[in-house]
């Protein structure tokens, strides 16, 4: 893989599924990937896999009232703590984020991947431009589409 990125880790946050799915999708198509719930962050959010460059990819998607899915709620309060910051600070460290959400819910649309984006667009920039599917557009599978391209292409680079 150009860019020297060694793997490529999809981390999804789902409450029913479509992040989930999102995330298998995106597996079928990139070679030396693994995908999990980011419920299991810790096994891949850690030193020794920073050893190599690495290049994570959340898919986010928003629950009631802005809130993270359930299965985030640990990397939610985790991300904002000192070891966190370490690693997102790391040189081998790589991100893009899929978020999706319904923009029905207008006040917290896209509440819960927004603030992961936040926090870590202000280490560094990410590895492709991030995203947003807006189920009330119906737009998810475009979106990913779209980033996944940018992925791919970045990669070939
Ligand atoms: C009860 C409920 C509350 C929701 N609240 C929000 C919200 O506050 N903001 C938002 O952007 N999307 C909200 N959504 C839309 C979900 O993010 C969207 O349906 C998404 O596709 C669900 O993904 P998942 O199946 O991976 O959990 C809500 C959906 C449900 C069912």
């Amino acid at each position: 893989m150009a860019q020297n990125i060694d793997t490529i880790y999809i981390l999804y946050a789902s409450q029913s599924g479509t992040s989930e799915y999102l995330a298998t999708e995106l597996n079928d198509q990139l070679s030396s990937s693994v995908v999990d719930s980011i419920e299991n962050f810790e096994k891949y959010l850690n030193d020794e896999k920073l050893e190599k460059k690495s290049l994570f990819l959340f898919i986010i998607s928003t629950s009631i009232e802005g809130s993270p899915p359930d299965a985030m709620t640990d990397f939610h309060y985790w991300m904002t703590g000192a070891s966190a910051s370490k690693l997102f600070n790391h040189e081998n460290f790589e991100y893009s984020i899929l978020g999706n959400g319904n923009s029905n819910y207008a006040e917290t649309y896209q509440q819960a991947s927004r603030n992961v984006k936040t926090l870590l667009s202000a280490i560094k920039s990410p590895f492709v431009e991030c995203r947003e599917g807006d189920q009330a557009e119906g737009n998810s599978e475009e979106m990913l589409n779209e980033w996944k391209a940018d992925i791919k292409n970045k990669l070939s680079q």
